[in-house]
């Protein structure tokens, strides 16, 4: 694992996708001393970072990558990532030779692999990296980052990405960092669902449930979860934080990638489910720990 403090060289960096995520990140690299050229499908988006932090914008990945020593993204899913890699202004055609390629969608494994592949066949290095930590996490740069690729490859970025990163680690080959950010959303789907379930059990029972998460959280219950979103749980809110889109995309790679290694997620399987009915009672995006409404809705206490 990587946990860069020190001061790494000014690099040209370009950055494709001022999301939720990406547009924050890509501040923390222009912030730590990095030369940084963005893009953004809808360019007023582009426009607007120019405007707050400094550095370029340009109209294709293809432009904006142009003399970059390392390229980051971060769009929505597996599609969105091959439309700004592949194709004439694609990230790919306009890539300088031996450049890497640093991909933070979270997507699927197979993708890595195929853009991996597309990378070194152009003498391109592509890095699949996926993070944890949320929309708080890339604000205040203390993601963690899981990365698949060539190690050569790896310790070349990492230092840059610790611009953003709080912890940036090879978990292994081509896809591993998809795999391990899988096993991280495997993780969270039950967990959430059983802090959903406590939290609504003893709100039923007319606990004082901030003074039992505050008790608990200090025992062998306590998790993230329980200390970024109990609260919130409590108090039905859910307007901010990962969307249960997003969750139910990943939750789909997950399911995929098990059905395709032999292995069962019953658990990960119904909360899926969980939030797909979480989406028809609107709350597509809300954050993940809007499962407790559900549980709500079904007891007539929503
Ligand atoms: N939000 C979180 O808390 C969180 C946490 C961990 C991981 N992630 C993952 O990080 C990724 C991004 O999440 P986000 O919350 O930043 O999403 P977001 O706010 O919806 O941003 C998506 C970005 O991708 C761009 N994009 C989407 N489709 C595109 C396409 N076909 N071509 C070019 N650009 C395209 C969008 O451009 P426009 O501006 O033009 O729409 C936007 O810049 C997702 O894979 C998500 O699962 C998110």
């Amino acid at each position: 694992m990587t946990s860069p403090t020190s001061p790494t060289p000014a690099l040209r960096v370009a950055f494709l996708g001022l999301g939720v995520m990406g547009y924050p990140m890509a501040g923390h690299l222009l912030r730590a001393g990095h030369t940084v050229t963005v893009y953004n499908r809808t360019a007023a988006k582009a426009q607007q970072w120019v405007k707050e932090y400094g550095g370029a914008c340009a109209a294709t990945p293809a432009a904006a990558v142009r003399d970059a020593d390392i390229v980051a993204a971060c769009v929505g899913n597996d599609n969105d990532l091959r439309s700004i890699v592949l194709g004439e202004q694609g990230a790919f055609a306009g890539m300088k030779a031996d450049a890497v390629f640093v991909d933070h969608t979270t997507a699927s494994a197979d993708v890595a692999r195929e853009l991996y592949a597309a990378a070194r066949e152009k003498g391109l290095h592509f890095v699949d990296a996926p993070v944890s930590g949320g929309e708080a996490g890339a604000r205040n740069g203390v993601l963690t980052i899981m990365c698949g690729g060539d190690a050569p490859a790896f310790e070349r970025v990492a230092p840059t990405l610790g611009a953003y990163g709080r912890a940036v680690t090879r978990i292994g080959e081509a896809g591993a960092g998809q795999l391990a950010k899988m096993v991280n959303q495997i993780c969270i789907a039950g967990l959430v669902q059983g802090l959903s379930e406590a939290i609504n059990f003893g709100q039923r029972a007319g606990l004082d449930m901030p003074l039992v998460l505050d008790v608990i959280n200090k025992g062998a219950a306590a998790s993230w979860q329980m200390d970024n979103r109990g609260q919130t749980m409590i108090d039905g809110k859910f307007d901010f934080g990962f969307a249960v889109d997003w969750m139910r995309k990943d939750l789909g790679l997950c399911l995929a990638e098990a059905q395709r290694n032999g292995v069962s997620l019953p658990v990960t399987a119904l909360v899926d489910q969980f939030y797909g009915e979480v989406q028809a009672l609107g709350g597509s995006r809300w954050d993940t720990s809007s499962l407790i409404h559900r549980l709500r809705v079904l007891c007539g206490k929503a």
